[in-house]
């Protein structure tokens, strides 16, 4: 049964309800005191009860408009928004009526709808970008194998080049694919993630002692200091943050492109945030490019790119992480030379 039956049926049967106790009430007055009987039923008396039955009626038919346009119109028009949701196509948000749990309900889907576009769009724009960097190594290699396949008088030195070639594309190509495992399932992870109370200094301390040993042997060298004193806590999930530090450095290993590589790692706090800095004196990157480091599939450098892997999701994926944390991420071009990245985190409260 519809609600703007069921509502006023309700209503009405309270009215019923209400005057059958009225009566059988005011049949217990008249059997104890029969003369009230003959003065109550008395025209006056009744000539008064009228309107009193009137503006009860009145009050019942606005109770029954009033949940027809304020209730019943609104639900109605929701459901048969619900039904036609087109996430590829969106249809216009729907107008806000009132500021009650109804209009709330409206914001909501108009917030759920937007949602549900955004995750479709970057659903679409991924598989595109995959496609798109899967497609030219995939063509080179089936170029150098047709090569091998179709020229009989190939040299030894030339197969050999070839061959090479191709295992370096499918190197690549199986990277690619990695690095997009990696980012699809560390969505799912920062869902699930579990934060605990770690101590900055203590964090910062064993990041720069387990990079300082790892990033000496690749020919790079760390600096690190920080102002954290006792006692400064972070909510953090010490794994996602250890990421973080992870591509941040990799990335100085893999774009530096310098043969004497320094890392600055430096860590503050201010306010109700700790920050962290990692920078470095290598190539940089141009001032153009900066603002678009953190986007998806980014790269400055494409040909530099498959020399040195990496579909550009190491910074995107900082960048969730550190907002998923409370947190926000720069890029600056840093005066060591190279790229600077700065990222905040949220003190504990307690
Ligand atoms: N420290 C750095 N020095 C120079 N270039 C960098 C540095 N860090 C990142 N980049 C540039 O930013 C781009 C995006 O980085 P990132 O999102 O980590 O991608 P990837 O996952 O491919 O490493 C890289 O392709 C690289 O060109
Ligand atoms: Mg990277």
């Amino acid at each position: 049964m519809k609600l703007k039956i069921k509502l006023p049926l309700l209503f009405l049967l309270m009215f019923i309800f209400f005057m059958v106790s009225i009566g059988i009430y005011l049949k217990f007055i008249f059997a104890e005191y029969p003369h009230i009987s003959s003065s109550l039923f008395n025209p006056s008396y009744i000539g008064v009860l009228l309107p009193i039955l009137a503006i009860a009626c009145f009050i019942f038919i606005i109770l029954i408009m009033y949940i027809n346009f304020f209730i019943e119109k609104p639900i109605g028009l929701l459901n048969r928004r619900l039904e036609r949701v087109n996430i590829v196509h969106p249809l216009p948000p729907l107008a806000l009526r009132s500021n009650d749990e109804i209009g709330d309900l409206y914001k909501h889907f108009n917030k759920m709808e937007k949602r549900l576009q955004l995750a479709h769009k970057e659903q679409t724009d991924m598989i595109s970008a995959i496609a798109h960097d899967l497609k030219a190594p995939l063509t080179s290699i089936s170029g150098f194998a047709e090569l091998l396949a179709m020229q009989k008088g190939l040299s030894e030195n030339e197969k050999q080049e070839y061959y090479e070639l191709i295992q370096k594309k499918s190197k690549y190509m199986a990277e690619l694919i990695n690095d997009f495992i990696s980012f699809t399932k560390e969505k799912q992870d920062l869902e699930s993630m579990i934060l605990k109370q770690v101590d900055a200094s203590k964090l910062f301390e064993n990041i720069a002692q387990e990079y300082d040993y790892e990033l000496s042997g690749l020919n790079c060298e760390l600096a690190y200091k920080h102002l954290f004193t006792e006692n400064i806590m972070l909510m953090v999930n010490e794994t996602m943050i250890g990421r973080v530090f992870g591509n941040l450095f990799s990335n100085v290993i893999r774009y530096g492109g310098k043969k004497e590589l320094k890392v600055y790692m430096t860590g503050y706090s201010k306010g109700s945030y700790a920050y962290f800095k990692i920078e470095d004196n290598g190539t940089g990157v141009p001032d153009k490019d900066i603002p678009s480091l953190f986007l998806k599939f980014f790269t400055v450098d494409k040909s530099r790119q498959i020399e040195n892997g990496g579909i550009g999701l190491g910074l995107a994926s900082c960048k969730s992480i550190i907002e998923y944390h409370g947190g926000e991420i720069y890029a600056y071009s840093s005066e060591y030379g190279g790229l600077g990245i700065k990222f905040s985190l949220p003190l504990s409260k307690n």
